[in-house]
């Protein structure tokens, strides 16, 4: 297994979406680098930062296409949550003193890069439409977590 690259193919042309990805494939990194160290606590910390910003990741994208009138954010929501549920399932595994690195990672890697150019993708000209429109939410937590 080696770092994950970002390649441009896998740029949506929304630069708020395409950093996001990218800091996500840092972290997918980031998590691999800890899983060499062994440290279970340098995991720990990472796979928690991972999921913190992947969920504000997740929570800003759901609104974008809300605000765009995307006719498939219900759906794109539930890809979101069974994802953030097969995640936490392997972060409870590793709670429990498992070594659940090779898999996880497996998983975030094929899966993020499957969601970008499939589910993400499909959203990506209406919300370029719209772009214009989306309100800053600074009071929200997701909001603080990405852009503060
Ligand atoms: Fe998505």
């Amino acid at each position: 297994m080696a770092h994950l690259k970002w390649t441009s193919d896998l740029n949506t042309g929304i630069e708020v979406i395409d950093n996001q990805h990218r800091r996500i494939v840092d972290y997918i990194n980031a998590l691999y680098d800890a899983s060499l160290t062994q440290n279970r606590d340098e995991i720990a910390k990472v796979l928690e930062q991972l999921v913190e910003y992947t969920l504000s990741h997740f929570a800003f994208e759901e609104e974008m296409q809300a605000e765009a009138g995307y006719p498939f954010v219900k759906a794109h929501q539930k890809v979101h949550q069974l994802f953030v549920r097969r995640v936490s399932e392997f972060k409870q595994r590793f709670e429990r003193g498992e070594d659940i690195a090779e898999p996880l990672l497996s998983l975030l890697r094929t899966w993020l890069i499957n969601h970008i150019r499939r589910d993400d993708a499909d959203y990506v000209d209406l919300v370029k439409k719209n772009v214009l429109k989306i309100e800053p939410k600074p009071d929200k937590k997701w909001w603080k977590r990405l852009f503060a």
